[in-house]
């Protein structure tokens, strides 16, 4: 027992001279002093040890433990001054002079296909609009006539603020907004071509599919004589350019309130093929844009007379347009701060739009 106790420290000096940081040191402390360490152990020995003997041998596990809690304090001390002097000297050999060693960030993939709408609907004429988060039940609702009470405000799951105002549930929300900022010069003869893209917000159940916190992109165009056909061309020319290739694309009807007639435009799942897959939910197609011709109700809430004035809207789905585009098969890879999965995708074609498009 004896032999033990000093066997006991001659291998904890050895294990502490190798130790060189204070995590090392914590190890040797578990090993050692913890509840199932050596130390514990012989104390368990002591049982069989004859009784003649047992205080000696007590008192020299004592002692083994005494020394081994002291060199435990003594070097993690060592070791903390070291490392913290390291610190000290790292922080003064930094010489702000040196070339920058460290990889650029990227783009998120879904700013990367904002971007790219963005100018391909800033070539036909559309400007781009900025739009607040955070607004309020009559531009979120009311002025998209869905009065109070209205079975269409169950199917968005809205975040309540307790300022009474709410997180956008769709890019929808900024339509009377912008209607009203264009209504004048509409009325002197320029039709209202306007993009405003955005988070929008929604307590949804999050899935490969479903997020809560998505983006849309929502357009509306506004003039004398606009038709089911103009928006249908722009939808076509807007996917065609993103995905760079002839897109197969379906109208179904579809009910929103703020539209009339209403449409669900689909668009096949690029992910699959048509064959189906988790994305499409094994359809073949993914919803990706409703649309329809502006209900005269929602013309009327901005004070542009429905008799004279006719406009088309859609709310593309970007997140959506995001996987398909980059072939992403789980929706929560987007929102997932995963930099390695979100450092991936490239644009070569993609510009920086020039900010002086933009209006705030
Ligand atoms: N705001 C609708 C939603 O998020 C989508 C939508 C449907 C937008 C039809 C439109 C439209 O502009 O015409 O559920």
């Amino acid at each position: 027992m004896l032999e033990k106790a000093e066997e006991l420290t001659g291998l904890f000096k050895n294990k502490a001279e190798q130790a060189k940081k204070s995590a090392d040191i914590e190890k040797l402390r578990v090993e050692f002093l913890g509840k199932k360490g050596h130390l514990s152990s012989l104390m368990q020995e002591l049982r069989n040890v004859p009784n003649d003997q047992k205080k000696e041998a007590g008192q020299k596990i004592n002692d083994a433990k005494q020394f081994i809690e002291n060199a435990i304090a003594k070097r993690l001390a060592e070791i903390k001054e070291f490392e913290e002097k390291m610190i000290v000297e790292q922080a003064e050999a930094y010489d702000e002079s040196m070339p920058v060693t460290t990889d650029f960030g990227s783009y998120h993939p879904i700013t990367l296909v904002k971007n790219e709408c963005e100018n391909i609907f800033r070539s036909m004429g559309f400007t781009v609009e900025d739009y607040s988060e955070i607004t309020d039940d009559y531009n979120c609702f009311e002025a998209l006539n869905i009065p109070k009470h209205h079975p269409a405000r169950d199917m968005q799951d809205t975040f309540y603020l307790s300022s009474g105002q709410l997180l956008k549930t769709h890019t929808s929300a900024a339509q009377n907004t912008i209607l009203r900022k264009y209504k004048s010069s509409l009325e002197k003869g320029n039709p209202i071509r306007a993009i405003f893209p955005g988070r929008c917000f929604r307590n949804e159940k999050i899935d490969a599919c479903h997020e809560n916190t998505f983006f849309q992109m929502e357009g509306i165009m506004v003039d004398k004589d606009i038709s089911i056909s103009n928006l249908i061309y722009f939808m076509k020319t807007m996917l065609s350019e993103v995905f760079q290739k002839d897109v197969t694309v379906r109208l179904r009807p579809g009910f929103f309130p703020f539209v009339e007639p209403g449409f669900e435009l689909d668009i096949q799942c690029l992910i699959c093929g048509g064959e189906g897959c988790s994305s499409c939910k094994n359809s073949g197609w993914l919803e990706l844009c409703p649309c329809g011709m502006i209900h005269p109700n929602v013309l009327m809430a901005a004070g542009i007379d429905p008799e004279e004035y006719i406009g088309f809207a859609f709310g593309l789905g970007l997140t959506r347009l995001a996987m398909m585009r980059y072939g992403v098969g789980d929706i929560r890879m987007f929102n997932s701060g995963n930099l390695k999965a979100l450092s991936q995708f490239t644009d070569k074609s993609f510009k920086k739009p020039e900010d002086e498009g933009r209006h705030n």
